[in-house]
């Protein structure tokens, strides 16, 4: 075969960007191998062009998407600047001038995944994204392929690689929250706004985008619920580990019934199951379908070269199908209206942390609150002092949220109680 010359377009050269370019000229015999052609990186999109880029050619930086758009020579759109507009625009123009797609922008896959998914079906051109949710890990092709399958019910994992840095740095060397995340972001790991890694939104949304395709019914992202980790303390760390738990930030998407249950929030997990072992900004996924079994995904979560890794896997994809002029066969398009439960709905076990009263009965009164909505004890498993107050430490079975909820408000209205510390989700299988 002829060696054909592709030309590509970065929009975007910071983390990611820098990183897929640096990589696209690693990249280059083995694609040619791979492929029978050549990708050539014409332009990289940024707002400031004065800028000093790792790598980059000062020459091929752009401030301006039309030099892009209206360039009949670049044939591959490579998005990797993040947030919904312009990015958003810039994709729908793309996609309807002809132009291939490849995204890492969970933000706006998971609000708009889609729609742009059906107007590049109409226009016969890739639209992939598998950087987009857990960094180099190949998750988003086995859902949309291997594994359909599967018939899939569940989905559950550790997807945010900033926030299981944090929580590893908290775990293992007491470190302090405020410091982990500082280190998170110098390591490239966090998102522009870490808000978005550390109240579970970046989660929330890799969980819709999972979700949408493997039961095809798209989750929308304000389906999701969402509980970050900015209240976890230290405190909860060392009760965690003194029972034998870590606390992890954990996603889950599973089918009950005729519904789904997608959330986000963290949970403590016993020490021996696989996903306490997942450090650092590893991720991993664990998918379960009642055809397929069990399947475990796990790698790099976040950062500059694993997330370039992926992006440039989907960019040898379109390279290949441009040459072989099979272009347009992404998947993922949801064709079922399953509806997310509300969370008030859903079942968990709660890891409970009280303050309470040395009186005497204190313990029976707050079983008794605790019984009478539904909530069973399964241990009372400390009662410890370790700022000079009495903590008392209930892990409960599992109970609708509503009654838990119902019980909380009624123990934080009595006098035995001097403070709620802690509630947080307790790990059981639970399989719809
Ligand atoms: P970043 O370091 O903040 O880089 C963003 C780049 O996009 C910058 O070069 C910026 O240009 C450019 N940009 C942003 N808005 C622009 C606009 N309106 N016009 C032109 N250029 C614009 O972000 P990142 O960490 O590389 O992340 C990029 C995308 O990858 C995001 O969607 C993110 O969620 C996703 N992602 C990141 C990771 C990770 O580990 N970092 C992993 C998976 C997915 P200037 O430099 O001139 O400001
Ligand atoms: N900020 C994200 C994370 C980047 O920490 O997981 C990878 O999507």
């Amino acid at each position: 075969m002829e060696n054909k010359t592709v030309k590509a377009a970065i929009l975007g050269a910071g983390t990611v960007g820098s990183g897929v370019y640096a990589l696209a000229g690693m990249l280059s015999d083995e694609m040619l191998q791979k492929t029978g052609g050549s990708l050539e990186i014409k332009k990289v999109l940024v707002r400031d062009t004065k800028k000093e880029r790792d790598g980059i050619p000062g020459e091929l930086l752009t401030d301006c998407w039309n030099d892009i758009l209206t360039d009949n020579e670049i044939q591959i759109i490579i998005e990797v600047m993040g947030g919904i507009e312009p990015a958003r625009t810039y994709i729908t123009e793309a996609i309807l001038s002809g132009k291939q797609v490849v995204s890492a922008n969970k933000d706006l896959l998971a609000e708009y995944g889609q729609e742009l998914l059906r107007l590049a079906e109409e226009h016969a051109v890739d639209l992939l994204f598998e950087a987009a949710v857990a960094g180099a890990i190949p998750i988003i092709r086995p859902l949309k392929q291997n594994m359909t399958a599967g018939l899939l019910t569940e989905i559950m994992g550790i997807v945010n690689g900033t926030t299981n840095y944090i929580l590893t740095k908290m775990t293992e060397e007491g470190m302090e929250y405020a410091e982990a995340l500082k280190m998170a972001e110098a390591f490239g790991y966090a998102e522009a706004d870490p808000a978005s890694d550390v109240e579970g939104y970046d989660a929330g949304r890799k969980m819709a985008i999972l979700g949408s395709l493997a039961y095809s019914s798209e989750v929308a992202f304000s389906d999701v619920y969402m509980e970050g980790i900015t209240r976890i303390t230290a405190d909860d760390v060392y009760y965690a580990k003194e029972f034998g738990y870590v606390i992890k930030l954990v996603g889950i998407a599973r089918t009950l019934g005729e519904r789904l249950e997608v959330k986000v929030h963290p949970m403590l997990i016993p020490k021996e199951h696989p996903l306490a072992s997942v450090r650092d900004s590893f991720n991993a996924v664990f998918v379960h379908g009642e055809a397929s079994g069990d399947a475990m995904f796990m790698g790099r979560g976040a950062g500059k070269m694993p997330t370039a890794s992926a992006v440039m896997g989907d960019v040898v994809t379109v390279l290949r199908n441009l040459l072989h002029d099979n272009c347009g066969w992404n998947g993922g398009i949801a064709y079922k209206k399953l509806p997310v439960m509300p969370m008030e709905e859903t079942k968990s076990c709660f890891f409970l942390r009280l303050l309470v009263s040395e009186k005497p009965g204190s313990l029976g009164n707050i079983a008794s609150v605790l019984g009478s909505n539904g909530v069973s004890i399964d241990q009372v498993v400390a009662k410890h002092t370790i700022h000079g107050a009495n903590e008392l430490v209930i892990i409960t079975g599992s109970v609708m949220e509503r009654n838990f909820n119902n019980a909380l408000k009624t123990l934080e209205g009595m006098p035995d109680i001097e403070g709620v510390c802690a509630k947080i989700r307790v790990y059981r299988e639970q399989r719809g």
